[in-house]
């Protein structure tokens, strides 16, 4: 039995974890096929938008505890974090449910993220004598500092409005309206130029880790080489002729 599916619903991938009996906990196998699936739809001209979410009561239960968790340095978790946070597309993330552990580093590394109202979140790790390591490495950027010395220490449970509130994730919604939520989000995202969106998440994820000068430097280049693009010249031309650009009447 497959522990990760993936579909294509329009032009988004919807992958799913898919072992609600173990509440979709990060055993090897599921993090080796979230990583194929990832690297599947990334690489397909046809898909616009990523949906990650959990089958099942959960998001994810984290680190298999069951297998001794988590090995030596060879750790495909990590390149699954790395993935989903470079990735050129928007990666939505539908938190269905309980996120602890590493199953918050999966939400943290989303782009776009809706929550049930009904999901429950902890940085579980110190109650089982360990530590929330390579997931820090976003849960850090994306809490502050602040928030996560809390969050780390206490491994305290925290609701889905409490995440919005701390931006890890965007919207909480009803769990019935979790669906129209995420439609909403790649509704949004289509009317964006593709490259541009791209640029833009690029925008987000490097600023913070440069200086103001080199930032400055950075995006007005970047800024050109876009007013430069097709794309720039077809939303432009769409503008001016008072219709929508390609990549948006095509939706
Ligand atoms: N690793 C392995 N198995 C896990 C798991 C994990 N991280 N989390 C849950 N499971 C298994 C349970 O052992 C249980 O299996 P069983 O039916 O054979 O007993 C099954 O999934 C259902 O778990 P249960 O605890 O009954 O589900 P719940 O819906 O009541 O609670 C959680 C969900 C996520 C709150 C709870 O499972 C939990 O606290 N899990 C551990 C999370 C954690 O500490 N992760 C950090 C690891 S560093």
């Amino acid at each position: 039995m497959p522990a990760v599916r993936q579909e294509m619903r329009g032009d988004a991938a919807w992958i799913t974890l898919d072992q609600p009996e173990r509440r979709n906990a990060l055993s090897d196998a599921l993090v080796g096929e979230l990583r194929q699936h990832l690297a599947t739809a990334l690489a397909a001209p046809e898909v616009r938008a990523v949906v990650l979410t959990g089958a099942g009561p959960a998001f994810s239960a984290g680190a298999d505890l069951k297998s001794g968790g988590i090995g030596a340095a060879d750790n495909p978790f990590v390149e699954v974090l790395k993935t989903l946070w470079e990735a050129p597309k928007p990666i939505i993330g539908r938190i269905n449910g309980h996120a602890f552990g590493g199953g918050v580093g999966l939400v943290a590394a989303c782009d776009l993220t809706v929550a049930a109202d009904s999901a429950v979140f902890a940085f579980s790790e110190v109650r089982v004598g360990v530590i929330p390591a390579m997931i820090s490495v976003l849960c850090v950027r994306k809490l502050g500092v602040q928030a996560a010395m809390w969050l780390f220490l206490t491994g305290e449970r925290f609701s889905a409005a409490r995440a919005v509130e701390l931006g890890l994730v965007h919207r909480a919604v009803p769990a019935d309206g979790l669906d129209a939520a995420v439609e909403e989000v790649l509704a949004l995202v289509r009317l964006g130029g593709p490259n541009a969106v791209r640029e833009a998440k690029q925008l987000v994820r490097r600023i913070p880790e440069l200086s103001v000068e080199e930032g400055f430097r950075w995006t007005a280049a970047k800024i050109a080489e876009l007013f430069a693009s097709e794309e720039a010249a077809e939303g432009m031309r769409a503008f001016v002729e008072k219709r929508q650009p390609r990549w948006a009447a095509k939706s």
